[in-house]
């Protein structure tokens, strides 16, 4: 097989859906102020949703995995590879997709986490689809899965609006046709402090600060310049022009990140997929849920040319294009 293609797509949101209303109500009784009107202007943000207790990631992807599978009309023996893009496993370890491969009831294909928090999935997808042209994988689960809602500090409006939960999948195989043309990632570790969980588990507690931290602008300033770049890497490499982009399906963090990454690709905005109204931020799972959503929306079909493109903690950021 030369090339790997995307043969289904799956998700799974949790149902509990918390509107900006709800949660300023909720912020409300301890003090901390927001508004509905502040979130959607700022975010496009209007709704999220976000896992009850007891519910994990593994749980989540494991849905998402299910539905990918019917959809490519496959069933989990057929898997022989598994990755999870999360940055909020079930544990330390082992490994979300280690618990999520028992879920789905088979053993022995391998099966890791990635972890560049929201470009996990573009990441995860590079992965996959490298081990496929080799050869050492030919039906592989490809899975962005995250409870954002355990990290976040409820005391903190700058960030507590801005996340979700869910989890999103594909279906990712080996053919003679492509598939995903061509793939573009990057890390910059001098921009760590911008978005960060800076806690850790040590000497048998938590060790530092185990909620998320992000300085809002430093990211969004650093964000429409290297989407840019990473999708024009991905055009060139596979001898493509902006013109043959069907569907721009960016990571789902700020509606006017997305808007800025499509004007700068000379998209319409139309071709633009939003799911961030209602999702909110779900990091490593916002790609595959947009895919999935415009998918079974029908604006996804047969035959387009997608921009995947995410951007996320670590700095990390990078672009897949995909013949769907
Ligand atoms: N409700 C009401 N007011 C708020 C809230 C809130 N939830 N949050 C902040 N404010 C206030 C601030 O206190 C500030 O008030 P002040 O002027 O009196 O000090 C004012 O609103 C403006 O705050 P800014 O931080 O300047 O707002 P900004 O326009 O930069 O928007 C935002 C903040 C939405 C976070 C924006 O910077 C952004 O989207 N950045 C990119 C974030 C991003 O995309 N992150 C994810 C990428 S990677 C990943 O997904 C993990």
């Amino acid at each position: 097989n030369r090339y790997s293609r995307i043969t289904g797509t799956g998700s799974y949101l949790p149902p509990r859906r918390v509107t900006n209303q709800d949660l300023a109500a909720q912020l409300a009784t301890t003090g901390v102020e927001t508004s509905d009107n502040w979130i959607v202007e700022r975010t496009g943000i209007r709704a999220r949703h976000f896992a009850d207790p007891g519910t994990t990631t593994s749980d989540l992807a494991a849905h998402a995995a299910r539905r990918a599978l019917e959809a490519a009309g496959r069933v989990p023996a057929d898997i022989d590879l598994i990755i999870v893009a999360t940055s909020t496993p079930d544990m330390v370890f082992p490994s979300a997709a280690c618990i999520m491969q028992n879920k789905l009831g088979i053993a022995g294909c391998p099966a890791f986490d990635v972890q560049a928090v929201c470009s996990g999935f573009v990441y995860a997808l590079t992965v996959a689809d490298s081990m496929i042209r080799t050869g050492a994988a030919s039906k592989a689960l490809v899975i962005g899965a995250e409870i954002f809602s355990r990290i976040l500090d409820f005391k903190d409006r700058t960030t507590c609006v801005l996340f979700g939960d869910g989890a999103g999948a594909v279906v990712l195989e080996g053919s003679n046709e492509p598939g995903i043309l061509a793939t573009d990632l990057h890390a910059d570790g001098r921009h760590v402090g911008i978005l960060c969980v800076p806690g850790t588990v040590a000497g048998g507690q938590v060790s530092g600060d185990p909620f998320l931290k992000m300085d809002g602008q430093a990211v969004f300033k650093l964000a429409v310049g290297v989407l840019e770049d990473a999708a024009r890497a991905t055009l060139a490499k596979a001898g493509r022009t902006d013109a043959d982009i069907d569907w721009l399906i960016p990571h789902q963090a700020n509606i006017r990140i997305m808007q800025g990454t499509a004007k700068k690709l000379k998209m319409p905005l139309d071709k633009l997929v939003v799911t961030v109204d209602e999702h909110g931020n779900t990091s490593a799972a916002s790609i595959p849920l947009a895919l999935d959503a415009a998918v079974r929306g029908g604006k996804v079909k047969r035959g387009d040319t997608l921009m995947l493109e995410g951007v996320g903690g670590g700095f990390t950021w990078g672009a897949v294009l995909v013949d769907f």
